[in-house]
């Protein structure tokens, strides 16, 4: 029999769940359509389900090209990612009722990189440029640089006579974070680092990291969308070779289970406990 353990914190974080709850709670008042910015969450069960509920998703590029059905008091929710200013001011011109649920950790990172750049710093951001997240904190700021990594931030050589004031993407990888501080510590003066990493990021990430080492194999239930589901199973690769990114049913394949007597299981932040579950009876059939 392959004993199940789940990592001791895993799956929807506060940010996201607060968002998903208040999508579904406005639908259910029945106050008309709903749209939503984005994708809410980088996890298609949760969005299928808003989508039968009749929830209509709309990108921040149509809305900034004005290719959306929106039009004056219409209710748009902002995912726990958050958007761009631009994004924003573009909604509020058209006069809709915005609801904003980018996550307290997101909001309060926006707010440092005003705050550091009106004491003089510029700001430099760590984190994946592509990613609405980022995309979004960093719309506030003056001119951000954006690095993906510790070599990018290196190979930019950045003048050690300026101020720089550092943020990081809020699920970034917390270990990576470490090196990435040591090096800016050792060679920049006039400096401040802003741990803009979330707790439930660096909580899921420690719990990974122990269960990894304490398992035969580790299954990692969420989206390759999801950056911080990649980042769960990037750590856990890392100690535990038989680590697999697992989306639904069909990823599951017998082999990954073999000789497997302690099978770890985590999830990302966006990973909804329906999922999980559905995952957890696969493994219990397949042993069947
Ligand atoms: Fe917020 Fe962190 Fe979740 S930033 S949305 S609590 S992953």
């Amino acid at each position: 029999n392959i004993e199940i353990i789940r990592a001791e914190h895993m799956g929807f974080c506060f940010g996201v769940r607060e968002a998903v709850d208040e999508v579904h709670r406005y639908v259910d008042m029945n106050r008309g359509q709903i749209y939503v910015l984005g994708m809410l969450v980088h996890n298609e069960f949760v969005i299928e389900k808003l989508l039968k509920k009749g929830v209509i998703f709309v990108s921040e590029e149509d809305v900034l090209n004005n290719n959306t059905p929106l039009k004056s008091g219409d209710i748009v929710i902002i995912r726990a990612h958050g958007t761009t200013q631009n994004v924003q001011k573009k909604l509020l011109e058209i006069g809709v009722k915005l609801i904003d649920m980018a996550c307290i950790y997101v909001k309060s990172a926006r707010d440092q990189v005003v705050i550091w750049e009106q004491r003089g710093y510029k700001s430099v951001f760590i984190g994946d440029k592509d990613h609405p997240e980022v995309k979004g904190i960093t719309s506030y700021g003056i001119k951000p640089l954006i690095f993906g990594s510790l070599d990018e931030l290196k190979q930019a050589e950045l003048d050690i006579n300026e101020k720089w004031v550092f943020l990081f993407q809020t699920t970034y990888n917390r270990f990576i974070f470490q090196e990435i501080n040591d090096y800016i510590i050792n060679r920049f003066i006039n400096y401040k680092v802003v741990k803009t990493i979330c707790g439930a990021t660096h909580q899921r990430q420690s719990a990974i990291e122990k269960l990894a080492q304490e398992v035969d194999a580790v299954f990692i239930i969420g989206s390759e969308q999801s950056s911080n589901t990649k980042k769960l199973y990037q750590i856990s690769k890392n100690l535990n070779e038989k680590s697999y990114l697992i989306e639904n049913n069909d990823d599951i394949k017998k082999h990954m289970l073999d000789g497997v007597r302690k099978l770890g299981v985590s999830a990302g932040a966006s990973t909804p406990e329906e999922l999980i579950a559905i995952i957890e009876n696969k493994i219990k059939e397949l042993e069947d």
